[in-house]
């Protein structure tokens, strides 16, 4: 395992209020993590700051082998560079199949690999058949998109971004909305995505977070409060305090 995101000593203000404070976390590659905290922690703008979404005011964000700084990076160049986010709400072409839905995103794939138009095209329905089976949507293939159910298109949307092979993979609140049995899929889903690679998951649902059985790290007015295993942090009195006692 190695350092693929260093995020360090970093600090974002919005109007006089400091919502990052001096924040420092480091993923590996490959890595599963959780992030936690109360409402307001900053978890959420700490994926817009590795997104490029939002630039701190002061701090590092080192990312890959070549330790490059992702700040003087766009939004775009940050995805290319191979950091993928899925946003709450699902994106997914409703119209479009289930199949078409990963065709595009596997077009869009970011890296050299796409010059070779037969070699993708071969390449191509291989790759669908794979995604779709690691999100369990093997036999919604031909399916509509739109007729999926909300847990599905939320899978079909980790999909489209599998599909574009990102080293890093940012989920925010993936469980939000779905069943149990939905979110026990969401789980082993992001698990398996994360022997090859990193994931970093904020999420509430405790049971979820216990399920994905990672290293988890606690944010609190914009800083980690603790960090280790879940059994670990939930053991620490101060995130008895701000967050599980609420
Ligand atoms: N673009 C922005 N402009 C002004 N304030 C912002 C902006 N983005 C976030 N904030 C503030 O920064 C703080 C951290 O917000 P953030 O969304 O990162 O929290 P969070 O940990 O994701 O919370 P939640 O669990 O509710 O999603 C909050 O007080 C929020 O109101
Ligand atoms: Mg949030």
């Amino acid at each position: 395992m190695t350092t693929l995101l260093e995020v360090s000593g970093v600090s974002v203000t919005f109007d006089g209020f400091r919502a990052i404070n001096n924040l420092s976390i480091q993923i590996a590659e490959p890595e599963l993590r959780a992030v936690i905290g109360p409402n307001g922690a900053g978890k959420t703008t700490f994926m817009d700051i590795v997104t490029g979404k939002t630039r701190p005011d002061e701090g590092r964000v080192i990312w890959g082998e070549k330790s490059v700084s992702l700040l003087g990076m766009s939004e775009s160049e940050i995805a290319r560079a191979g950091i993928g986010r899925k946003f709450q709400k699902p994106t997914v072409f409703e119209d479009q199949t289930v199949r078409e839905n990963l065709a595009m995103a596997l077009k869009n794939k970011r890296g050299p690999f796409d010059v070779l138009f037969y070699r993708r095209t071969r390449h191509a329905a291989t790759r669908i058949g794979e995604i779709a089976q690691e999100i369990g949507l093997l036999e919604q293939l031909p399916k509509r998109a739109g007729a999926l159910s909300h847990g599905q298109k939320q899978w079909l949307e980790i999909g489209m971004l599998l599909a574009q092979d990102p080293r890093l993979l940012l989920v925010d609140e993936p469980a939000a909305g779905m069943t149990p049995a939905e979110r026990e899929h969401t789980t082993d889903l992001l698990k398996r995505a994360a022997k090859t690679r990193a994931v970093v998951v904020i999420e509430h649902d405790m049971e979820f977070v216990r399920r994905l059985g990672c290293k988890v790290t606690v944010l609190h007015e914009g800083s980690v409060l603790a960090e280790g295993s879940l059994d670990h942090v939930t053991k620490n009195q101060e995130v008895i305090d701000v967050y599980l006692g609420r």
